[in-house]
Order: C-alpha cells, then sequence, then structure tokens
C-alpha cells in the first residue's frame, strides 16, 4: 500500500541514522528518475538536494518491500496529524493492532485476578488436607470453577488471556492446577461444542431425505455434555494431581534424576492417592474420579511412561484425553524446580507430531480443539520475524506481536508498536514469522523482554 511521507519526516529519519527506501520509482515532473524504487537512501545530502529542487512529498510502497527504519533497523511510523492525510492500511492495520492489545492488555489484568483467586483456593484446599489428613471443602472450588467458566465462555479465545507467566515457578501444585483447569476447561468448552456441531451436521444430512420424519429443517438437538456435567470435569481438572499432596517434596521437586523407585511412587499420585481422597471427601462423581484417576493414561496403545493400564486407550472418554493434553502442555511449559520451561511453539509442534494420525478419530478431534485454543502462535512465545528481529506474541489470534529485538538481535529498551502479522505482513513481507528458525526458549529470550512485557 503506497503513502506520501513528508520529505522532512525522511530527512529527519535519515539524519538520525535511519534508511528510507521507497519500493516505488520516484520521478520528478520532467520525468527524470529522482529515487529508485530498490535502493535505499542513507544520505541526508541527497534528500535535502531533492527537497531544493521542490520535492516535498515522497511516496512509499509498503507492499513492494518499501518503509523507513531507525538505526537499529526498526520499523519507523510516520508521524501525523490527525485529519492530515488519509490513513494508509499499514497505519489502519497497526492502529488496529495497538487497539487489540489495549483491549487484551486488560483482559489479562482481569484474568490474573481471577487466576490469583483461583491460586488462593487450591492453596486452602491443600492447607485442609495436610491439616485434617485428607480432607477438603468442596464448595471453594466449585465457586472458583464457576467464575471461570463464566470468563471462559465471555469471549471466543478466553484463555490465552489466562495465559500463565512461564518464567516463574511456584515449587508446588498452585499454578499447575489452575493451568491445567482453565486450558482444559477451554479445550473441552471447544470440543464439546465442535463435536455437538459435527453430530447434528451428520444427523440432519443422513435424515434429509426421509420423508417419515416430518421435519424439513435442522431440527436436531444433540449436545455432549450438559453444563453441570462440564463444570463437574473441570472441578476434576482442577483436583487432578490433587494426590500429589501426600507425596513429599524431595520426590516432587527433586533435581536431579528420580529413581525408579520414586517414579513408581510418583505414579500413585493419580490412581491410588488422589481416588482415596476423593473418597474420603465422598466424591464419587464419574467425571471427577475419571479424570483425577487417568489423566497420565496412553492415549493409543504404544504410548509409553503411560499409567496406569487397566483400560484401553480407546476406553478413555475425551475429556480424560483433554486433560491429559493440558497437563503435557502445561508442564512442558513450565519452569520447575528440575528443568527450565519450553518454548509454546515448540511444545503445540511436539504435543500435535506426537498424538497426530493415531488410530483414534476422537483423540484426532481432542487434538484439534488443543491446538485451535492455544493456537499454532501460543501467547508468551517468542518468535523470529522475516526481517530478523525477535518478537514476543501477546496474543495467539491474528497473531499479535511486539517485536523485542531489532534486526540484529540487540534488545529494544523503548516500547515498540504492536504489529498483527496477519494484516502487516501482508504489506511487509519482513514482519512475518520466520518458520525456519527454531523459536527460542522463554529461558533465552527473558532477558532480552523490555520491562512492561515481563510484566504481561
Ligand atoms: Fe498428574
Ligand atoms: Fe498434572
Amino acid at each position: 500500500m503506497k503513502a506520501s511521507i513528508k520529505i522532512d519526516e525522511l530527512i529527519e529519519v535519515v539524519r538520525k541514522g535511519g534508511v528510507v527506501q521507497t519500493g516505488v520509482d520516484v520521478y520528478n515532473k520532467r520525468g527524470i528518475l529522482l529515487i529508485e524504487k530498490d535502493v535505499p537512501v542513507r544520505s541526508v545530502n541527497i534528500l535535502l538536494t531533492l527537497k531544493q529542487n521542490g520535492l516535498i512529498e515522497v511516496p512509499i510502497d509498503y507492499k513492494k518491500a518499501g518503509g523507513m527504519w531507525d538505526r537499529n533497523g526498526l520499523s519507523v511510523q510516520t508521524r501525523r496529524k490527525p485529519g492530515d492525510e488519509v490513513r494508509t492500511n499499514r497505519e489502519e492495520a497497526l492502529s488496529e493492532a495497538k487497539k487489540k492489545v489495549e483491549e487484551v492488555m486488560e483482559l489479562k489484568e482481569e484474568a490474573r485476578g481471577l487466576h490469583q483467586r483461583a491460586k488462593e483456593n487450591i492453596k486452602e484446599v491443600i492447607k485442609d488436607i495436610k491439616k485434617t489428613g485428607g480432607k477438603f471443602d468442596q464448595n471453594i472450588i466449585e465457586s472458583i470453577v464457576d467464575e471461570i467458566f463464566i470468563f471462559l465462555s465471555r469471549k471466543g479465545n478466553a484463555f490465552s488471556y489466562l495465559a500463565k507467566e512461564i518464567f516463574t515457578y511456584d515449587d508446588f501444585l498452585y499454578n499447575h492446577s489452575v493451568n491445567v483447569c482453565t486450558l482444559g476447561t477451554a479445550i473441552l468448552l471447544r470440543f464439546s461444542e465442535e463435536f455437538g456441531e459435527l453430530i447434528n451436521r451428520q444427523l440432519n444430512q443422513l435424515f434429509m431425505h426421509d420423508t417419515k420424519l416430518s421435519v424439513s429443517e435442522n431440527m436436531t438437538s444433540y449436545i455432549l455434555y450438559y453444563p453441570e456435567e462440564l463444570k463437574e470435569i473441570s472441578v476434576g481438572m482442577f483436583l487432578h494431581d490433587i494426590g500429589k499432596v501426600l507425596i513429599s517434596d524431595q520426590v516432587l521437586n527433586k533435581k536431579g534424576k528420580i529413581t525408579d523407585d520414586e517414579f513408581q511412587l510418583l505414579k500413585t499420585h493419580s490412581y491410588e492417592l488422589g481416588s482415596r481422597l476423593l473418597d474420603k471427601n465422598g466424591i464419587h462423581n464419574a467425571f471427577i474420579s475419571n479424570v483425577v484417576r487417568y489423566h497420565h493414561s496412553a492415549l493409543y496403545q504404544a504410548e509409553t511412561r503411560a499409567y496406569p493400564a487397566d483400560r484401553l486407550p480407546i476406553e478413555m472418554p475425551p475429556y480424560v484425553k483433554i486433560c491429559k493434553l493440558a497437563d503435557l502442555y502445561d508442564s512442558m511449559t513450565s519452569k520447575r524446580a528440575y528443568k527450565d520451561a519450553e518454548n509454546p511453539v515448540t511444545v503445540v509442534t511436539d504435543i500435535f507430531r506426537n498424538y497426530a494420525g493415531k488410530e483414534d478419530i476422537m483423540l484426532q478431534l481432542v487434538l484439534h480443539a488443543f491446538v485451535s485454543i492455544v493456537g499454532i502462535y501460543p501467547a508468551g512465545s517468542v518468535v523470529y520475524l522475516q526481517n530478523g528481529q525477535l518478537a514476543y506474541i501477546v496474543d495467539s489470534v491474528g497473531p499479535i506481536c511486539v517485536p523485542i529485538t531489532d534486526r540484529s538481535g540487540n534488545a529494544v529498551s523503548r516500547e515498540q508498536y504492536p504489529v498483527n502479522i496477519s494484516a502487516a505482513g501482508e504489506m511487509d513481507s519482513g514482519l512475518k514469522i520466520d518458520r525456519r528458525r527454531t523459536p527460542l526458549a522463554p529461558k533465552e529470550t527473558f532477558k532480552l523482554l523490555p520491562g512492561y512485557l515481563q510484566a504481561v
């Protein structure tokens, strides 16, 4: 898209060590070529001469690699007073992105409060269990699950606002319980909606020409789970690792490699200790107990390190499969005492590769819902752009990112313009995500993050 930039503005950029490229040949009134479209202008003198010869404005074609960059290679936005000129598509896109980021920040603030309250609740439950030898107050959990439900149902992609901080860890289950519950619930809601639609569509197609049925339009009303059941599953996800409360910290947070015996003990947190705690509290709901008991079970025949093995993968209900994926994703992207956090982009890809194409169709539908919720580029991940900059993803929809380095990889300290990749990438190919480069692990990029992003 083309824009006319005042020559004074270009002079200012170049005077500070920046560079300008028009992307379009610039001629004077007599048809003499003044600036070649693909030759970067780094000389103030050239621009001053052009100005003296009457050139007031210079066209820049952003679609054809035109633009202005500062000395660090960061894109410079044109400053234009409101109403001065018609805004270019690029500016429209960037201003949309900025608005979106503000919305994201507000929702994140709200989500942070909710996350904090949920964390306090699980702390309370764990404290109760330790004090009483196993009893806890179920009402605490139900009330926070209600809140999580309302939040997640309100926005299409609300999960990304509840995405946790990947650079820190707490030494117990607090963050993990909340994260698995929120991610698992978001996937569950998406899955049950998609699955219900799928069945309804199929039924309508199957019986479309059946004259015995007096239905002419879509009359099917299949739903996979009732709202109460969805909440019970969600409670199960919140409590999925509750059995770990009965295992010592030395084993749970051991820095070195765990021994075989320790692994055997650790495994019991689901099918033995977890189930025992539910029994002790009179919780016999099948949704809750299946999640607690089977969230580490195999999703396909040959899967290793899965337990218990008293049921076939094909027998696992979809909500158990969802909890397992949410658990894997959160464990891999979290920093623990014995390991660093992995980059969410790599984790999504790894999980997808591991389970895609396996025999179970239901698993493939669950996997589809998982990827659509987490996004190919999840919030909090750090990716390379094609122009060499590193960018922090603030919203997986778009995705919307904020550059955190210049083109040479040096950290930038001042606040950058957020970029909506799908809109801006159309106009400037340098702003597309570079898929050939492996995303960096959060640990490697944390130091590069400006302060205002470390708090996101
Ligand atoms: Fe677990
Ligand atoms: Fe877990």
